[in-house]
């Protein structure tokens, strides 16, 4: 099974994707979350998209292609894996199809830009493992630290106001139409474009895109 959860910043890609990775037992690879791992690592290449990054804008095409194609050759994927946040351009989708990357269905988030802010405003992240936290939606069990490792829990780099509104406008304008690419006829393809509402809880939310897959025979 290979899958694309696509959908604007803050819309829960993340959150959801974490639970459909325990739920299918395929890996769930965020290209963002790459970065911020590379990042922390402090290698030099890392370093010049921090500043990328914190301001919220994309990655260049040629660096974002070959991480994100190479992750997907490693050997966890070889029965199916679900990608978060890729491809995120025209040229990206073009280069991925032309390298052979299929999916078999795009999950679409939809949210509103009110709550995205209101949601990212509130989030607050565990870097070493990518789980999200809102301060008052879906607090950690103890303020300020992750459940299970009880690490501090930080806001991150680019959920400035002006970096989310930028993201939210690369998304609309950049990233968006690159759902046509998918769901258009000329393609040698076809995939299952699921389309689910953001707003509700983290659990309602995943019910409802259980609920799609098994309606498309994604899932049983
Ligand atoms: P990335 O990390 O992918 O960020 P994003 O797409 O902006 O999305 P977010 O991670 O901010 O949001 P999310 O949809 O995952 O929501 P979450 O689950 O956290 O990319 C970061 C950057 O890396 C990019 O801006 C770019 O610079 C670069 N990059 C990455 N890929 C690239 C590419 N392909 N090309 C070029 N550049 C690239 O949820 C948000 C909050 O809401 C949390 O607090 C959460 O707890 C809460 N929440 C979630 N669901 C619910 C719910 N149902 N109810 C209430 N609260 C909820
Ligand atoms: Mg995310």
């Amino acid at each position: 099974m290979k899958g694309l959860i696509f959908g604007p910043p803050g819309a829960g890609k993340g959150t959801q994707g974490l639970l459909l990775e325990e739920r299918l037992h395929i890996p769930v690879i965020s290209t963002g979350q790459i970065f911020r791992d590379a990042i922390s690592s402090g290698s030099s290449e890392a370093l010049q998209l921090k500043e990328i990054i914190a301001s919220g804008q994309l990655v260049p095409d040629e660096v974002v292609i070959n991480i994100a194609i190479d992750r997907i050759s490693q050997s966890d994927c070889k029965s199916g894996f679900i990608l978060d946040g890729f491809p995120r351009t025209i040229q990206q989708a073009k280069v991925a199809s032309e390298s052979g990357v299929r999916f078999d269905f795009i999950l679409e988030l939809v949210l509103d830009s009110d709550e995205i802010v209101r949601r990212i405003s509130g989030r607050r992240f565990h870097p070493a493992s990518g789980r999200t936290y809102h301060i008052s939606d879906r607090p950690p069990k103890n303020p300020g630290l992750d459940d299970l490792t009880h690490e501090p829990l930080i806001c991150r780099d680019d959920d400035s106001m002006d970096s989310v509104l930028k993201r939210i406008k690369i998304y609309e304008d950049i990233t968006k139409p690159i759902l046509d690419f998918y769901t258009s006829q000329k393609n040698d393809f076809t995939l299952e474009h699921i389309k689910v509402g953001g707003l509700g809880g983290v659990d309602a939310v995943h019910a409802s895109i259980l609920e799609k897959m098994r309606q498309c025979q994604i899932i049983s």
